[in-house]
């Protein structure tokens, strides 16, 4: 029985839609400063397990602790407030905002003066402007997109969203970081860039738990790896062992040839 304190536990955690069971009995923990990855086939309840993770669902029963305060039932902000953040399964930037506010409006999260202040501008919150800007700029330059700094942030390359909406997510300071599929539509060379990124991320310190269907970037980065089929856990292992799980190489046989391990 491994007991070291873990960052997130979930245990025996269900969501059902209806009859649909999205998530059945699923479990397991993530230990501080660690990547761990969750895959499985379309459907399987990966994005649902999110949700109720950072509380944009409710669980049908169960709970989840987070650094070892149960979190269902709060909502999402709250979970953020206590040190979560995520990003999400399609790129969420807003039109008109350059790379450097976009990761401003992250930061203002954190901020004591609010993002409204910040807006308003009043004499106080200048000095506080002006350490968000520095801080946010800090994050770019880790996600080495510090050169788009004031070009405006959907018009970049893919690969260099992803690490716009990493650099948003950091920006409230998270001791974990949630990301859904970071390398979709990504091309190969911008995955392994997005790969290096959540491996300097976690080496920082911050405990990482992806949703990723890119196998060949889950193998190389992952400290351990949950299967789930049809909302069931049916493995959990280190990469190398769930390279070699015969169910896991079961349920990926019978998908399109891009998601075989
Ligand atoms: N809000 C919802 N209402 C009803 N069914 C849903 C909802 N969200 C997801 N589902 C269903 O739950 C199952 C798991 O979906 P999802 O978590 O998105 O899977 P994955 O992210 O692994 O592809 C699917 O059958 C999906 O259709
Ligand atoms: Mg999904």
């Amino acid at each position: 029985m491994n007991t070291r304190p873990r960052m997130l536990e979930l245990k025996s955690v269900y969501k059902n839609f209806g009859g649909l069971q999205a998530v059945h009995d699923v479990s397991f923990g993530v230990a501080p400063g660690s990547i761990k990855a969750v895959i499985g086939p379309n459907g399987a309840g990966k994005t649902t397990l999110f949700n109720l993770i950072s509380g944009n669902l409710n669980v049908s029963s169960g709970s989840i602790l987070f650094q070892g305060r149960e979190i269902q039932g709060l909502k999402p902000h709250a979970i953020a407030a206590l040190g979560m953040a995520r990003t999400f399964q399609n790129i969420n930037l807003f039109h008109g905002m350059t790379a450097l506010e976009s990761v401003m409006v992250g930061r203002h999260v954190r901020s004591r003066a609010g993002f409204l202040a910040g807006m308003l501008r009043t004499p106080a919150t200048w000095k506080e402007e002006r350490e968000i800007r520095e801080k946010s700029m800090q994050l770019l330059r880790l996600l080495e997109i510090e050169e788009f700094a004031d070009v405006e942030a959907t018009s970049l390359a893919f690969g260099q969203q992803r690490a716009v909406e990493m650099a948003r997510a950091l920006a409230t300071e998270p001791k974990l970081l949630l990301l859904d599929e970071p390398a979709a539509g990504l091309n190969i060379y911008e995955t392994a860039e997005v790969g290096r990124l959540i491996t300097r991320i976690r080496d920082m310190g911050i405990t990482v738990l992806l949703v990723e269907h890119d196998m060949s970037l889950v193998m190389d980065i992952s400290d351990e790896i949950v299967v789930l089929s049809f909302g069931c856990k049916i493995a959990e292992d280190v990469p190398t062992a769930i390279q070699q799980n015969p169910e896991v190489i079961k349920i990926y046989l019978g998908e399109d040839e891009e998601a075989v391990v």
